[in-house]
């Protein structure tokens, strides 16, 4: 199975969101899209109109992040129960903007990520180092530090999924080189079958990628071993994302 998950941030009206949202649905129903697992998240605002949009196209319906709890004194907090009722079958958790702008620490992702997989959601957890951490050739030890902070022995791992996102890459124009991508999945992999204490499940967790994806380079990091891409800014406009969906349709099976 390969990804496409859409990341709309805060960038759409929620009429925006629900007009990209029909025209995402109108092209899968006039193309074929084999072996293509399509997301949309929309931000929470979005939520309940992008889902009667999507209903019933096959396209699932994301968010962009969750409480650690299900019930609590959490002021403006969107509890996991929330989006499950609303038909939602993936979250991101901990986005390096969350873990930057909200102060979002692994412990909490490690919670939220938790909160999310008990009602049997996905979560898209992503990890990823910044640009001084890559320089000073700590590339890959910051990404085994979110992997393995994000799980532990019991966490069911088969709605799991990572999305490595280097900080440096998003919204820049300049993605990863491909290997250096499937390198950091690698890592991402050792660390998680350490974590979970099941070396097989480690190697089948999907792995994503971000940061400057387009309709021009997205077949890179749609190839095994890399499961597909979280994509930002492509994304958010039409054109950019039928860009993506007309790459990914040619992409040969693996
Ligand atoms: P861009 O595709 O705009 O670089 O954003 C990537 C991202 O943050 C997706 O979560």
């Amino acid at each position: 199975m390969r990804y496409l998950v859409a990341n709309w941030k805060m960038k759409l009206t929620i009429a925006e969101s629900m007009a990209l949202a029909r025209a995402v649905r109108e092209f899968v129903e006039r193309h074929d899209t084999p072996d293509l697992h399509i997301a949309l998240c929309p931000s929470h605002a979005a939520l309940s109109e992008v889902g009667k949009i999507l209903a019933t196209s096959g396209i699932a319906l994301g968010a962009q992040d969750a409480a650690h709890v299900d019930r609590a004194s959490l002021t403006g907090a969107t509890s996991p129960l929330h989006l499950a009722e609303l038909g939602v079958k993936e979250v991101i958790i901990g986005h390096s903007e969350r873990r930057a702008i909200f102060g979002e620490t692994d412990e909490l992702v490690h919670h939220k990520a938790k909160a999310v997989l008990a009602h049997g959601l996905t979560a898209i957890i992503c990890v990823g180092e910044r640009k001084e951490e890559r320089d000073r050739g700590e590339a890959e030890t910051v990404v085994r530090r979110q992997a393995r902070a994000a799980v532990d022995a019991g966490t069911p791992w088969e709605k799991l999924c990572i999305a490595y996102e280097p900080v440096w890459a998003i919204g820049t124009g300049t993605p990863v080189r491909r290997e250096d991508a499937v390198a950091q999945a690698d890592a991402i992999r050792d660390e998680l079958g350490k974590a979970l204490g099941n070396k097989d499940a480690g190697a089948r967790i999907p792995v994503l990628y971000g940061g400057s994806v387009d309709g021009d380079n997205v077949r890179l990091f749609t190839q095994a071993p890399l499961n597909g891409t979280l994509v930002g800014t492509a994304s958010q406009s039409k054109e950019g994302m039928y860009a993506l969906l007309l790459a990914l349709r040619t992409l040969p099976q693996e």
